[in-house]
């Protein structure tokens, strides 16, 4: 039997979100990251991908400026600072550089990569929809870029409210 709940219950039933960590750089020339659960493939010809971000983010107007972005995927090493790309605001911080996190250019647009994630995607921008309190960017996937070592393992968000980072079972 079903029983009435509201829109956040639901969510909070569903299995693990993703956990993906935006970079963009910004107008002062620092590339910052924000981790980004609202992040979807939605073509394969050509290679799309999409992400919703807030307009009170330092990232969104980051975004608009610099037209291009990366995706990446974080790993079990990479959880604290997962934690701290949602928690803190490039508007106050250099975020990368707190995090320690090791970085290399990205090839194919002005950006970098997170050295030890999964995977990471080099994005353009082709697209943006207004969507309620978020707003959908539309990237065009240029150049991915994958962890030499397959067996590093991911990370997940429990839905919606419950953002600490959890391990894969297998
Ligand atoms: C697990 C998790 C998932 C998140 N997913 C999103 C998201 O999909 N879109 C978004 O706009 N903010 C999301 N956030 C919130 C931003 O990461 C957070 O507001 C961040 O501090 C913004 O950083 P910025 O101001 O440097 O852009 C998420 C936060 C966490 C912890």
């Amino acid at each position: 039997m079903q029983i009435p709940a509201s829109f956040h219950q639901g969510l909070s039933r569903g299995l693990p979100d993703i956990l993906t960590i935006g970079i963009v750089k910004d107008a002062a020339g620092k590339y910052n990251p924000i981790t980004l659960s609202w992040v979807m493939q939605t073509s394969w010809a050509p290679p799309l991908l999409v992400t919703s971000i807030a307009p009170s983010r330092h990232s969104f107007d980051a975004m608009r400026r610099s037209r291009e972005f990366v995706i990446a995927l974080p790993s079990e090493s990479q959880i604290e600072a997962t934690v701290l790309f949602g928690t803190a605001s490039g508007r106050d911080m250099d975020k990368l550089e707190r995090s320690g996190l090791a970085t290399q250019p990205a090839t194919k647009i002005d950006c970098v990569l997170l050295s030890d994630a999964i995977v990471n995607h080099e994005c353009k921008l082709v697209d943006e929809f207004e969507t309620g309190d978020h707003s959908i960017f539309v990237g065009e996937v240029v150049a991915t870029h994958v962890n030499k070592d397959p067996a590093v393992r991911r990370i997940y968000a429990f839905a919606y409210t419950d953002y600490a980072a959890v391990k894969r079972d297998d």
